[in-house]
């Protein structure tokens, strides 16, 4: 038995020690809003934050991350959609067959959450997701109703439902 910190709570898991992290979250404690894409971390449909940094979690072994590390999933991002990213993604209609957009979600939380108002490159060089339904002009909409509206990191933070933020 092993424990991962997610979404603010310490959850126990059975593993072998080379399973990816992201098979554990969807499998084992049943978070399944991180989605597997490529398997090869190209695609980021996996992405989750460990302790802030955007990670692609297909090719991360479980038995690299101990429960000190704070895991966050789209799951974690607001308990209630209620996140400014997740606000501007429903206003713009942003999401088309949703299934990359949880890994677009947690890469443009961590970029906003370092630079809250990033330029057109900082996009190109954090967003390096794939969607195969061509979102990509409404990601950066979103973001940039995010930035031009709310600049303050407090706006920004993950709110967990036990009150801590990360
Ligand atoms: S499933 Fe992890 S990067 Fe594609
Ligand atoms: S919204 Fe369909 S793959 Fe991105």
């Amino acid at each position: 038995m092993a424990q991962l910190n997610v979404n603010g709570k310490v959850r126990d898991f059975t593993a072998e020690a080379d399973t990816p992290l992201l098979w554990v979250i969807r499998e084992q404690l049943g978070l399944t809003g991180t989605k597997y894409g490529c398997g090869i971390a190209q695609c980021g449909a996996c992405t989750v934050h460990i302790d802030g940094v955007p990670t692609r979690s297909c090719v991360r072994p479980v038995s690299s991350v101990d429960a000190t590390e704070k895991i966050v999933t789209i799951e974690g991002l607001s308990a209630d959609g209620s996140h400014p990213l997740q606000k501007a993604w429903a206003a713009l209609d942003v999401p088309q067959c949703g299934f990359c957009q949880s890994g677009m979600l947690m890469a443009a939380t961590a970029l906003l959450k370092a630079k809250p108002n990033p330029t057109d490159k900082d996009i190109d060089e954090a967003m390096t997701n794939i969607c195969r339904c061509g979102t990509y002009n409404r990601v950066r909409a979103g973001i940039k109703a995010v930035a031009q509206g709310s600049t303050k990191s407090a706006a920004l933070a993950i709110v967990h439902t036990d009150g801590s933020t990360t």
